[in-house]
């Protein structure tokens, strides 16, 4: 099904790998790089080794069910896609590529507010469920705006992310010049003359921009430190969040949630769900990683909430772990991205293959033959 060489990366790694290979270092670079010394996209991934799994065994595991059910939506196993900003700087099939492969693997595809194709285009992609994420920009009007659209394009649910009052300190842009749209300068036309196939699909195909509010933000967007800082909207408030939920009416996250008293808050002010996530360490260096906080996050708000545990997740075992210590399902960004990076659509369609039958076997080699057996019993926290 897959062209060869996709079917030899076994791994996200190797996805990683051979996306490395195929992208500009400036977009490379922008995906797998993180805030200030990155300590914390490390720990996101790292910090899973804190449990072990401890599996059941003489259980039928002839047949199992790894369906589960987050925003009112059925999914075929415990993992969705998080938003991630302008997928067509990565790959021209861009995020209608990866709404169409997260709708084959039978699960949730979530939108960023600055994406390359829009609301519309992506709901006109594929029928498969999606969520939008909300940044708030300082133009109020927008947010109204995103509101209606979504409704009008049958999103299933919103997520509003709260991670981001400015941007993060993203070094490894600074280093490859990364801007938006990417710019061929002297010092980096012979990175891109090495990808040419990457650049002759960039040139080949329609220019890429912020597909959802190309027509409402001036001034400077070149680069995304200057457009986080001059269009999004710094006052956010737990009041807005509020208003929010209510205008919308539906299925909600906050996302970017990293405490137990954040948790309580969004369940007080009506959310439904929240994301535990330090924006995959791109934000504040030094936060927590997720599977750290989820403990607390369940004391505080499970049975009320949803709880999705995104961050670091590359594996069938982190899956196994999140769920064992109460979360409702898991979340990721990178893993589909080197997806894209590696070979589009396709590429996509394996890093979700990849997931997917890792989540199979390991709930196999546990004793689970339903997601809700995935429970305390199966994990055990290696004494510090
Ligand atoms: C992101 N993330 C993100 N989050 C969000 O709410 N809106 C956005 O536009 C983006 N954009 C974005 C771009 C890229 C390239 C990456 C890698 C990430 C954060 C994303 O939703 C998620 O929190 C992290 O990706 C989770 O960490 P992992 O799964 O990448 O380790
Ligand atoms: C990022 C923004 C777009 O993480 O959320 O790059």
């Amino acid at each position: 099904m897959f062209s060869k060489s996709l079917d030899r990366c076994y791994n996200i790694a190797k996805l990683r790998e051979r996306a490395q290979k195929r992208m500009p270092a400036a977009m490379f670079h922008y995906i797998d790089g993180a805030a200030g010394d990155e300590w914390t996209m490390r720990q996101n991934t790292s910090a899973f080794d804190r449990w072990e799994l401890v599996p059941h065994f003489l259980v039928d595991v002839s047949e199992i069910d790894m369906r589960t059910k987050v925003f009112g939506q059925e999914i075929s196993m415990p993992f969705f896609c998080s938003p991630t900003a302008m997928s067509r700087l990565f790959h021209h099939h861009g995020e209608t590529g990866v709404a169409r492969a997260a709708h084959r693997a039978g699960t949730l595809y979530s939108l960023s507010s600055i994406s390359t194709e829009s609301i519309e285009e992506a709901a006109a992609a594929t029928e498969g469920p999606k969520v939008f994420q909300v940044y708030v920009f300082k133009d109020r009007g927008l947010n109204r705006e995103f509101i209606q659209r979504c409704k009008d394009s049958g999103y299933a649910a919103l997520a509003l992310t709260v991670d981001v009052p400015i941007a993060g300190n993203r070094e490894r842009d600074l280093v490859t010049g990364m801007t938006i749209p990417p710019k061929l300068t002297a010092a980096t036309l012979f990175n891109f003359a090495m990808h040419p196939r990457w650049v002759w699909n960039y040139f080949t195909h329609k220019p890429i921009e912020l597909a959802n509010v190309r027509d409402r933000i001036s001034g400077d967007v070149t680069t995304l430190v200057s457009f986080f800082n001059d269009q999004l909207d710094r006052t956010v408030s737990w009041d807005d969040a509020e208003w929010m939920i209510k205008e919308w009416g539906g299925p909600f996250a906050i996302k970017g949630i990293m405490c137990a008293d954040d948790a309580r808050r969004a369940a007080e002010v009506g959310a439904t769900a929240v994301v535990i996530s330090n924006h995959g360490g791109r934000q504040l260096d030094t936060s927590p990683a997720p599977i750290e906080i989820l403990p607390e996050v369940v004391d505080a708000v499970g049975g009320k909430l949803e709880i999705i545990l995104e961050g670091g997740v590359r594996r069938g075992v982190h899956v196994m772990k999140a769920l064992a210590l109460g979360a409702t399902v898991c979340a990721a960004g990178r893993p589909y991205l080197f997806g894209l990076g590696a070979g589009g659509e396709a590429g996509v369609d394996r890093a979700l293959e990849i997931l997917k039958t890792d989540i199979e076997r390991d709930m196999r080699l546990l004793g689970c033959r339903n997601v809700s057996e995935i429970d305390a019993s199966r994990v055990r926290e290696i004494p510090r």
